[in-house]
């Protein structure tokens, strides 16, 4: 009797054991699959935006897909509100987001803000010396005769954004940022009124949009900034997307 419950004891234990040695490894090569811990999480809910943004938002080699990694949450919130509402054209963006609620625009919004990926290699284009030169102008002191604020005033000493609505501009391929300039110039891309970068396109030549889009591409990133605190006194114009 006894030795044969010993037996059964040690076949029960082995047969445990055996499944026990199986459980961990048939674990890891369901981990293997899927890059992210839970299925259901923001890591999972944002797969369908990496291939075009890079696995954290930092961007592709693509010359026209944006870096949206570490941009403040309420910036990219705003624009996926704005892609789902349509207010912001671009299909395939307003196709992924058409039926998405805002607690989820909001969840994959701040997966990105969070993000802290290093910069992708940047383009360098060539700029004359005089488009060089008022690229800089512009971005740093703006110009008064035309009423043009310095980009910094909003977007940051190192153009890293402001909480809780401006975007950083470091990193930026010059093409989107011709595009995006170009596009708030004839009234084709819109923010909350009152909607300051529209005043300013306005004042921008075609020259000033290139020039600033070709310095903004040349500056290296700050590693690791992260947007400054909101200023609404430093602001030379009031922003519905501060509010
Ligand atoms: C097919 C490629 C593609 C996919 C997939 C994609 N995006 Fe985009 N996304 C773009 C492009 C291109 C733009 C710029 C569009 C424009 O010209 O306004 C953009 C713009 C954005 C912006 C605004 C960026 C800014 O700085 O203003 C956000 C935020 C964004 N996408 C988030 C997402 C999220 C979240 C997903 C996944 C649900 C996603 N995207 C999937 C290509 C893509
Ligand atoms: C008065 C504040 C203010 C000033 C000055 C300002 N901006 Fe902006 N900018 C904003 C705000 C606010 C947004 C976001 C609007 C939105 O919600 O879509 C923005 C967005 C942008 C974007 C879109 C970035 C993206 O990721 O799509 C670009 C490009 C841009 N600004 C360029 C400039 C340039 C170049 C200058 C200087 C010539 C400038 N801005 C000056 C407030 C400002």
């Amino acid at each position: 009797m006894i030795p044969n419950s010993f037996v059964n004891l040690a076949k029960t234990c082995s047969a445990i054991f055996s499944l026990c040695m199986l459980l961990p490894a048939h674990a890891q090569t369901s981990h293997a699959v899927p890059a992210f811990k839970k299925l259901d999480s923001a890591e999972a809910r944002v797969q369908g935006c990496v291939t075009c943004h890079g696995q954290q938002g930092q961007g592709t080699n693509n010359g026209y897909f944006p870096r949206i990694a570490g941009k403040p949450a309420g910036y990219l919130y705003n624009q996926l509100k704005a892609f789902r509402n349509g207010t912001r054209h671009y299909p395939p963006m307003n196709y992924l987001v058409a039926y998405l609620p805002d607690a989820y625009l909001k969840e994959m919004a701040e997966h990105f803000a969070a993000q802290k990926p290093a910069y992708s290699a940047q383009e360098r284009p060539v700029l004359s010396a005089a488009a060089a030169a008022r690229g800089h102008m512009l971005v740093t002191a703006g110009d008064p005769k035309k009423g043009l604020p310095a980009c910094i005033a909003c977007h940051g000493a190192n153009l890293m954004g402001m909480e809780p609505g401006i975007p950083g501009l470091a990193g930026l391929r010059p093409a989107y940022v011709v595009g995006q300039l170009t596009r708030w110039k004839v009234g084709e891309r819109h923010a909350a009124e009152p909607d300051c970068m529209k005043r300013i396109a306005n004042r921008l030549t075609d020259e000033d949009i290139s020039a600033v889009a070709g310095y903004l591409a040349l500056q290296t990133p700050a590693a690791n900034a992260s947007p400054e605190p909101s200023n609404l006194v430093r602001m030379p114009f009031a922003c519905g997307s501060q509010r």
